[in-house]
């Protein structure tokens, strides 16, 4: 039997669709693109996970009692305890998101301009801040992963066997860090395996490079190695977490997803000296180390939804949920990646769309149309994402044409993803005459966010 709610509703915000009509105008007036779109004017908003779940009662509650001390807060303090307490890490820094905790951390692993930082797979602003902190970003991921047919289990591992070889070839010199993503996001939010961690950390420890977790989905991973990999099926996500960290030197984390709130990130070392130079960027970008940017009443709510994010029942509705939309959609014959991943569903539109070549973003027209078909808003992670090479100017052929639909969490029933399913039946018919799309205005940097298009 599926898992159902471990939670009752007890605050509800109203949505609707809005006429079809109105769609079709509002997606004029955003240029085609999602992004620009008013959340007000979408029905079932699956852009993103990040920062878009559904806070407990004893988050709200929690708001209540965060100490607003801009140093040394009582709520920074219990932050610490309970990250220390699922990780080993002593030496915690809380930041803004995800991406505060990437710009404090990089400056200080990258030690000469050009060293690479080397991955199973960076998500986009990590690659961003290892390029702005003159460093190169190799994505090492094993070869199943661009294959959305294969139903491999763990399809975020690291091969470590090109790791080894990178290193090898380049020099240990030349390496900055290995950082591993869990759950594998621009994968297909696939995970990754104890025993690819653990021979990862082995490679790094044999060579002195330090590895780091880029922990924004770690407990939705911790449940996928629960159920999915030997030896670890009695064991709780959090001891399989605390497994996992073990084999590290530190974390950074948007805890916008498996932190259970609506913003806050985190960087978190073992070595106190990293942590004291990570702590010199935070203090002028971020804010001081007790607070790096946040309330203190932000603080409190992470650390209860830290503790809530690893609950068995709570990570099995969660996965089970994702995986039920998944379902729904393969069994109306829409090509997605398999198997279904931590947060998201990951539809492949160079299989869906074949008639629409990759430098028309196929997957922004079907992000167009599922909008118009049912107020669906999902987001296109191919090469309208990917952009172009900063040497040539040429636009680049990402290996994947993706429509994700990510879920938030805590917020939408099945029913809702009924309706999702429903608006790609739709969709299914007239799928041919869809056609590809075109650049109005393209900006220089991260152009998908702000890009304006029309059709071919
Ligand atoms: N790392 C991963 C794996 C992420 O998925 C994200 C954000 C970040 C780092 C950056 O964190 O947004 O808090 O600054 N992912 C979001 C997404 C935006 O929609 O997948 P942030």
């Amino acid at each position: 039997m599926r898992q159902p709610e471990p939670f009752k509703i007890k605050m509800v915000e109203p949505i609707r669709l809005i006429p079809r009509e109105q769609r079709e105008a509002a997606l004029r007036g955003a240029g085609y693109n999602v992004f620009m779109l008013r959340s007000e004017d979408v029905y079932i908003d699956l852009l993103t996970d990040s920062g878009t779940g559904a806070m407990s009662d004893r988050q709200w509650g929690g708001l209540m009692q965060g100490d607003e001390a801009y140093a040394g807060s009582r709520s920074y303090h219990r932050l610490r305890e309970v990250v220390e307490s699922i990780t080993g890490y002593p030496h915690v820094l809380p930041t803004h998101q995800g991406r505060g905790a990437e710009k404090v951390l990089f400056p200080v692993l990258i030690r000469k301009p050009g060293q690479y930082v080397l991955g199973n797979m960076h998500f986009d602003t990590t690659r961003a801040h290892i390029q702005l902190a003159k460093g190169r970003p190799v994505d090492l991921v094993v070869d199943e992963a661009f294959d959305t047919s294969v139903d491999a289990p763990f399809k975020g591992d690291m091969d470590t066997g090109k790791l080894e070889a990178f290193i090898r070839e380049k020099g240990r010199e030349q390496i900055a860090a290995i950082v591993m993503t869990v759950t594998c996001n621009s994968a297909g939010g696939q995970p990754v395996s104890m025993a690819s961690i653990r021979e990862t950390s082995r490679i790094a420890r044999a060579h002195g490079i330090p590895l780091i977790f880029d922990a924004a989905r770690y407990a939705e991973n911790a449940y996928f190695i629960q159920q999915r990999e030997p030896g670890y099926r009695d064991k709780t996500p959090l001891e399989i977490a605390r497994e996992m960290y073990s084999y590290g030197d530190g974390l950074t984390m948007s805890a916008k997803k498996d932190g259970l709130v609506n913003i806050g990130g985190l960087a978190a070392f073992r070595d106190e000296e990293l942590a004291r130079q990570a702590g010199g960027f935070l203090v002028p970008y971020e804010g001081f180390l007790t607070y790096g940017g946040l309330a203190g009443r932000d603080l409190e709510a992470l650390a209860i939804g830290l503790e809530e994010a690893l609950d068995p029942d709570y990570l099995r509705y969660r996965i089970e949920q994702v995986r039920y939309l998944g379902e729904g959609l393969r069994e109306i014959g829409v090509p997605i990646q398999q198997p279904v991943g931590g947060h998201a569903v990951f539809v492949d539109v160079k299989r869906f769309l074949p008639h629409i070549p990759p430098h028309q973003f196929p997957a922004q027209s079907l992000t167009v149309e599922l909008y118009r078909e049912g107020g669906v808003r999902g987001v296109e992670v191919g090469s309208l994402m990917m952009g172009r090479d900063p040497e040539t100017g040429e636009q680049l052929e990402s290996p994947f044409e993706f429509l994700r639909l990510a879920i938030p969490r805590r917020v939408y029933t099945d029913r809702h993803l009924d309706v999702v399913v429903e608006a790609f039946g739709a969709l299914e018919g007239r799928k041919d005459a869809i056609r590809g799309m075109r650049f109005t205005y393209e900006p220089e940097i991260l152009r998908h966010f702000t890009a304006r298009f029309d059709w071919v």
